[in-house]
């Protein structure tokens, strides 16, 4: 029998999660109905990505231009947001998990970010696993932020003038902490970025299926997970097959 091969996973995957919307229209259902199955979706993806040995789990929950949506969906998916940190508290707590989030809070109702400082506190020290949150994020903004912060520094003699390499200059973006994705999967059949990541990007592995987001499950996740062994990294180099017998 064919046995899949889970011995090579990414340390950190990503999720665009899309499709909530597509879901509850194809049965006859309001979109809200559809991110709360996402919600679902959530719980059963993170346990199994971490229980196959991912380290860094980042789910893109609410982008800038999500706002352009009605006023009625955006106030349902921060009510959502709130009651997801409530109840779920204990997948959290139970599997040690530490809470990030990336992207620019300020803006977000005070009970979210009540909630998620809450829990940020609460799972602050566990260290070997983290599910970073991705809201009111946006790419370029996280760009803009960066080197903003980083000419603030400069000015202020606490960073050393002078053109930043990669390593210094990526510490002033959301993800000062947290390793580049490895792997990027995005449900529901769509092909772009949508303004996520975009730098950190750089050498993520692609994976796209046309499951909606509410329908992603542990069995989507491992056949992500199965392409993802399948792929050789090169990081610029050439294929190490071809240097081996090149080396002979
Ligand atoms: C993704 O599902 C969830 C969020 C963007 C918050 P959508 O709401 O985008 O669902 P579709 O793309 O309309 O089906
Ligand atoms: C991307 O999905 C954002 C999130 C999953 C939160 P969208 O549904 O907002 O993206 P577009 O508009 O189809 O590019
Ligand atoms: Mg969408």
């Amino acid at each position: 029998m064919f046995e899949a091969d889970f011995s090579v996973v990414p340390r950190h995957i990503a999720f665009i999660m899309d499709g909530n919307g597509r879901w509850a229209k194809a049965r006859g259902q309001e979109r809200v109905q559809g991110h709360f199955a996402g919600t679902q979706a959530v719980i059963k993806v993170v346990k199994h990505a971490f229980e196959r040995g991912v380290k860094y789990v980042t789910l893109y929950a609410f982008s800038t231009e999500n706002w352009k949506r009605p006023a009625a969906e955006i106030d349902a998916l921060m009510s959502l947001l709130v009651r997801f940190l409530q109840e779920h508290e204990n997948l959290f707590l139970d599997n040690k998990i530490r809470l990030e989030t990336i992207g620019d809070l300020s803006a977000l109702p005070e009970q979210v970010r009540a909630g998620i400082a809450d829990l940020k506190e609460k799972t602050a020290d566990f260290e070997e696993r983290t599910v970073v949150v991705a809201l009111n994020y946006s790419s370029r903004n996280e760009i803009l932020n960066a080197a903003k912060n980083y000419a603030a520094a400069v000015a202020a003699g606490t960073e050393s003038s002078g053109t930043p390499d990669w390593p210094t200059f990526s510490k002033y973006l959301y993800t000062e902490a947290i390793p580049d994705p490895d792997l990027i999967v995005r449900t529901s059949g769509e092909l772009r970025l949508s303004n996520f990541l975009l730098v950190q990007a750089a050498y993520a592995e692609l994976y796209f299926t046309r499951v909606l987001w509410p329908d992603f499950d542990e069995r989507e996740l491992d056949a992500a997970l199965i392409f993802y062994a399948s792929r050789e990294r090169r990081f610029g180099k050439i294929s190490e097959q071809i240097q081996k017998k090149t080396d002979l």
